[in-house]
């Protein structure tokens, strides 16, 4: 396609400050169509072995498209895996965000049933008390602390481990193994060698505590209420899951879970430390921290967009047409400050209509729309509100800035946070 953007998604410095090229995009190029010879592994920072990265696909920025194809996942297929590299699932079939049709909606109805609201609600405040605890530490250890590492990366591994069942003598080990997975998501062979032993430990333990629950239930023991319980127990058309389909949904969960909260955590309080406003706001009308924590997602994406692996038939989005077996980048950021949906999108402020802020789409939308997103609201707002509340005069560090991970190709995060208070 001639007269195309200079959009680059691979372009490591242009994730500083995405926003401008998804605004020409948007404008000029609805659908952009990456088509490179080839992409030098060093230069996107993937890892060697799990991705081969895919220099041939199509991103779609404008809200109207992005909301019409998360809606369409018959021609938009995901079973290849939602990251830059094509996977093949290890049983053919692949698992949630990795699965299509038939088997998606029976995987994700049974994970839907162990993530009900009367399972998670009484969690709140066992997660206010991880928070707490980590302000303990993170106070302790003295200003200036670096916020990413001491409270937004542990809080949603120590609120996941809590809610898969994990007992607190355990979850040191099961937040290695956590900080380990993710390190397959972007490290080079030796970061890629030490999250696959990881998995293989974290594979062996939830086998264990699968084991242990069955066996207990066997025994007539009353098993605990959490969401592994209710894995293990809840079914779709008569048929559980098998202990393979088990540990492959504890494994997404896990990442899905923290490789995103984490995220929106350091976002939110950059966000709200910059705007000086908000927080006052917020501090005097704590009613409005519900819209708050949509507009965080809304105004900085945690995944600023994911694929969709495999297109099942030619297509056209925008009038532009897409062939079969092509791969579809879903460009969420895009979409939620595309000026076609909302108000002065570039702005950020707490004081939307909810109907317009929470169309957003930093939880994706359609068949594969985000399961977790009652448990990710609660960790954000949990997570912001106890540390602006334990630490009022929280402020950056002016001698010592922010610094974004520009690493990451899916994921608008922050490598570290300096603060004061
Ligand atoms: C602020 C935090 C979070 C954000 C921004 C987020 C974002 C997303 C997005 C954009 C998707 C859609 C993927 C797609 O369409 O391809 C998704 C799916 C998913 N999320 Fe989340 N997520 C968050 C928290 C969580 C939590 C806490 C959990 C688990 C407890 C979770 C579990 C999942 C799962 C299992 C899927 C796949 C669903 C499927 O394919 O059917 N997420 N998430």
């Amino acid at each position: 396609m001639s007269g195309q953007p200079s959009y680059d998604p691979y372009d490591r410095a242009g994730r500083e400050d995405p926003y401008p090229g998804y605004s020409e995009l948007r404008d000029r190029c609805p659908v952009h169509h990456l088509d490179v010879p080839g992409v030098e592994v060093d230069r996107i920072n993937a890892n060697p072995i799990v991705a081969r990265p895919t220099t041939d696909f199509y991103s779609v920025a404008r809200y109207a498209d992005v909301t019409a194809l998360l809606q369409d996942n018959r021609t938009f297929a995901s079973g290849q895996g939602p990251g830059p590299e094509r996977l093949v699932a290890p049983d053919g079939v692949g698992m949630l965000i990795y699965a299509d049709e038939p088997h998606h909606t029976r995987q994700r109805r049974i994970v839907v049933a162990a993530f009900q609201p009367k399972v998670i609600n009484p969690m709140r405040p066992d997660i206010e008390r991880i928070c707490e605890r980590r302000l303990d530490a993170f106070e302790a250890s003295g200003a200036p602390a670096d916020l990413i590492a001491g409270y937004a990366e542990p809080v949603p591994i120590e609120t996941i481990a809590l809610v898969l069942g994990v007992p607190a003598e355990d979850r040191d080990r099961f937040k290695r193994w956590s900080d380990d997975t993710l390190l397959a998501l972007g490290g080079d062979a030796e970061a890629y060698e030490r999250s696959y032993r990881s998995l293989v430990e974290l594979q062996e333990y939830f086998s264990q505590a699968v084991a242990v629950r069955r066996k207990d239930l066997a025994a007539g023991t009353e098993p605990p209420n959490d969401v592994l319980t209710h894995l293990i127990h809840a079914e779709y058309e008569d048929r559980q899951f098998t202990d393979e389909e088990l540990l492959m949904a504890l494994q997404i969960l896990l990442v899905a879970a923290v490789d995103t909260t984490n995220h929106a955590i350091g976002n939110g309080v950059h966000l709200l430390l910059t705007h000086p406003e908000t927080r006052e706001l917020l501090a005097r009308e704590p009613d409005r921290w519900g819209l708050a924590v949509e507009e965080i997602l809304r105004y900085e994406a945690p995944a600023q967009a994911l694929f969709r692996t495999t297109t099942t038939a030619d297509t056209v989005v925008a009038g532009i047409p897409i062939p079969a077996d092509a791969k579809v980048r879903v460009l969420f950021a895009a979409a939620n400050r595309d000026p076609a949906a909302f108000r002065d999108p570039d702005e950020f402020r707490i004081d939307r209509d909810p109907s317009e802020v929470r169309r957003h789409l930093s939880f994706g939308r359609g068949a594969h729309a985000c399961l977790g997103a009652a448990l990710g609201r609660t960790m954000l707002e949990i997570a912001l509100r106890t540390l602006l509340r334990r630490l009022p005069g929280l402020r950056l560090d002016p001698e010592n800035p922010a610094r974004r991970d520009l690493d990451r190709f899916h994921t608008r995060t922050w490598a570290t946070l300096p603060v004061r208070w």
